[in-house]
């Protein structure tokens, strides 16, 4: 055979094939998702999300640490508050679930990122991510009070804040919100492209959040548009967002890509509830290498593009990349 482009040549062991990888990542890239219950001693499992637990403010140092343990230097805190109401008063309440996990934290491990993920859905007794209008959720009015939400949250002492809500013009309300208070230097991470996905499905009981009638589809958004994506972040750019999300993960590699490609910003991605949950339960049945498949996912995730990913694997990624798996 008169061959001399042989690219088999560059897979002959792992040394080689570790040094020409393209796809680079670090346990710097990761953020763990930890649900605080107020009203929780210890640490409770979620049944929907195999291997991942409610903690109390008891033991949320507890789900820190191991963060630590395994590499992982930063989180997004999710609340489940003792009390819901209409508008979700308790979201921004001083002496809120998320206020007082971080302050526990910080107190703990001052150098640990926290970043709150800023959404009415877990305070609402309805469920929906903002303030009613009927059945409608009203859009402006909620600006204020995710406004003041993510302003209790950097009072409180996190590093940034995550709006998840999908409503139009939050990043500026608060940003504004939060410079008028002294915080220019806190940094938005925004869910600009989040979907209305059914692959939250698991989180909505870890969260208790599901809506108690209807769905998001008046704000989250219709999977099949892509262009639309692109003006979701063009907006969050604008309006002074410093890192873009898509959400799912998996699903969306074509949006990763395209958004990474599209803006100069740093891309997070965020492999939810629905995507661990389906690699747990398949690897349960037998039917594929967990590990692998976990290496494979969040490798394919990079690839299109994210800087940074959310994920429920986390710890185990860190584990992965320490010993040379992946990244
Ligand atoms: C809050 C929020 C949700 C998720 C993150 N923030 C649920 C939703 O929009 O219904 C989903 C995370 C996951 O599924 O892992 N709005």
């Amino acid at each position: 055979m008169d061959m001399t482009i042989r690219p088999r040549r560059l897979r002959g062991c792992d040394s080689l094939r570790h040094m020409v990888r393209e796809t680079r990542m670090s346990p710097d890239s990761l953020i763990y998702p930890i649900f605080v219950d107020e009203q929780l001693t210890g640490r409770r499992a979620i049944d929907a999300l195999e291997g991942q637990y409610h903690y109390g403010l008891d033991s949320v140092c507890g789900a820190v640490r191991e963060c630590v343990e395994a590499g992982v230097g930063r989180c997004i805190l999710f609340g489940l508050p003792a009390k819901k109401d209409a508008s979700g008063s308790s979201a921004w309440d001083r002496k809120g679930v998320v206020q007082q996990a971080i302050r526990a934290i910080k107190k703990e491990f001052p150098d640990f990122y926290v970043i709150t993920d800023v959404c009415m859905c877990e305070y609402t007794d309805h469920g929906h991510c903002g303030a009613l209008c009927g059945h409608e959720v009203d859009n402006d009015k909620t600006l204020e009070l995710l406004s003041r939400t993510a302003l209790s949250h950097v009072e409180a002492g996190a590093d940034m804040v995550a709006p998840s809500d999908m409503m139009d013009g939050r990043v500026a309300a608060i940003r504004a919100v939060l410079d008028k208070n002294g915080h220019q230097n806190t940094p938005i991470m925004s869910y600009s492209a989040k979907y209305a996905s059914a692959f939250y499905g698991p989180f909505r009981e870890a969260a208790g959040s599901a809506p108690s009638f209807g769905d998001r589809k008046g704000y989250q958004m219709d999977p099949h548009n892509r262009k639309e994506a692109v003006k979701e972040c063009a907006l969050d750019v604008e309006e002074g967002a410093d890192i873009l999300m898509v959400k799912p993960a998996l699903s969306y590699l074509d949006i990763i890509r395209e958004c990474s490609d599209a803006f100069d910003l740093p891309m997070c991605a965020y492999s939810v509830s629905g995507e661990y949950a389906m690699t747990k339960a398949a690897a349960a049945a037998g039917l594929i290498d967990e590990y692998r498949v976990m290496c494979e996912s969040a490798v394919s995730i990079f690839r299109a593009g994210a800087d940074i990913l959310i994920t429920y694997y986390a710890k185990e990624l860190s584990q992965a990349m320490r010993k040379g798996d992946i990244g």
